[in-house]
């Protein structure tokens, strides 16, 4: 695809970079080089626009002109005739459609105000020692002075243990729900084939399928948690069935990305021992230091909007019907709103990284990932007076949407040595 920028003279394949295993593995520089050029760019191939500017990404998401309905994009997969052309794509993006993620005003509001205070962080204390006795079961398992692969032993299992209590899943469901949150998870990245995007539409069919005999066997009501809360949603008429399972699915794949944060994080904290031992030394970092493993080693490289109505963003025109992507390791390192953006710094203040994207659509879960995150490392620095690193870390290269690791080596041993 032959590419160019708006404003700048460099011509960018921006196909062959965003999929580019190098990029995937270390995107920072060049994406330093092509924010340098411009803080938006416009691919007139495809017709995106990329944002990798902090304030040109905080004015995208604050504008009512911005919406996340993808059936607005002019090019897209609800374009007319695409029924007929690509009824894969169609019909796994209809199946996929009606949840807050994908809603504009008033339906947006309608759907999240249904989950919204039960993700609060008050009300998410309640879950704390949960959330601590699944992190404890797993790092009792760890071996001590051992080489071991953090995320096979660890980060991969963690938020599936917490979302299914919280969903209250059976254990016995795990490698099914790990089954049909990886499918899910392919939707929104670009390297999609053919065989990901059945295996996706039948993960969707599948799971709702489980979710709808999962709610027929509770009860409505809030103290029954977020299975009760869709109940009583339905109830009321806030939602219909298939706005209940498609949320629930939201949900319970959308907690998956802290699988990325629980492994890049570590892996930052790996890579500068001196910032590791700086948290160890003081346990009041913590929070700090999680929103600076969001910013650094951001769990996702994309943020989509579709404009609404006609918008101006950074002096770039984009007109109604436009899709606009977020570049979020670009974002989170633009030196006009982060000092030394490069450096890792665990006490980093303020952190205004962009990884929970921002305005109206502002991640939902995000206390629940950070208090994951935390209760995780705050356990695994106790447990384990040192870590090191025991290897390559293995970034994975067939996802353009999420940056997370594949494998990560390392040792963590129960004596100081
Ligand atoms: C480190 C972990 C996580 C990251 C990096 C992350 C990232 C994001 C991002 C970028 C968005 C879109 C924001 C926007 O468009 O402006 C989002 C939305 C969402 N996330 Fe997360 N997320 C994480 C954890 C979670 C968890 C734990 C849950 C479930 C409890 C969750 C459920 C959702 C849902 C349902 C939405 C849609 C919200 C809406 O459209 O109103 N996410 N997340």
């Amino acid at each position: 695809m032959t590419t160019q920028t708006q404003h700048a003279p460099a011509r960018i394949d921006w196909w062959a970079l965003l999929t580019d295993p190098d990029f995937l593995r270390d995107p920072f520089p060049a994406l330093k080089r092509i924010r340098e050029q411009a803080p938006v760019h416009h691919d007139a191939g495809s017709d995106i626009y990329f944002v990798l500017g902090h304030e040109a990404f905080r004015s995208l998401t604050r504008a009512p002109e911005m919406g996340r309905d993808t059936r607005l994009w002019t090019n897209g997969w609800s374009r007319p005739g695409n029924e007929e052309r690509d009824p894969l794509s169609y019909q796994l993006f209809s199946e996929f459609q009606r949840q807050m993620v994908n809603a504009n005003p008033p339906d947006h509001r309608r759907m999240r105000d249904v989950f919204e205070d039960a993700l609060r962080p008050a009300s998410l204390t309640r879950h704390r020692p949960m959330i601590e006795a699944e992190v404890r079961r797993l790092l009792k398992a760890v071996p001590d002075d051992t080489p071991v692969d953090f995320m096979s032993a660890f980060a991969n299992h963690l938020p599936l243990r917490i979302v299914r209590n919280l969903f209250e899943i059976p254990p016995e469901m795990d490698a099914q729900l790990a089954q049909w949150n990886a499918a899910l998870l392919k939707i929104g990245d670009i390297m999609m084939s053919p065989e990901q995007k059945q295996e996706a539409l039948d993960a969707l069919r599948a799971y709702k399928a489980y979710l709808r005999e999962h709610l027929a066997s509770h009860r409505a009501g809030a103290e029954q948690g977020f299975i009760g809360l869709a109940l009583a949603a339905c109830e009321h008429g806030a939602l219909d069935e298939e706005e209940a399972l498609n949320n629930l699915l939201g949900l319970i794949s959308g907690n998956e990305t802290t699988v990325t944060l629980l492994g890049n994080g570590m892996l930052s904290l790996l890579e500068h021992p001196e910032q590791l031992a700086r948290l160890r030394g003081d346990t009041e970092l913590m929070r700090p230091a999680v929103e600076e493993m969001l910013r650094y080693q951001p769990a996702l490289n994309f943020i989509l909007r579709v404009a609404i109505s006609d918008f101006r963003c950074a002096g770039v025109h984009m007109p109604a019907g436009s899709l606009v992507i977020g570049l979020v390791p670009a974002i989170n390192r633009d030196p006009a709103r982060f000092d030394d953006p490069d450096v890792f710094d665990v006490a980093r203040k303020p952190n205004a990284h962009s990884v929970f994207g921002g305005g109206a659509h502002v991640c939902i879960g995000k206390a629940l990932a950070r208090m994951q995150a935390s209760a995780a490392f705050e356990a695994l620095l106790a447990r384990f007076p040192r870590i090191e690193l025991a290897g390559e870390p293995v970034w994975w290269s067939d996802r353009t949407n999420q940056r997370g690791l594949r494998n990560l080596p390392m040792r963590c041993s129960r004596q100081r040595g």
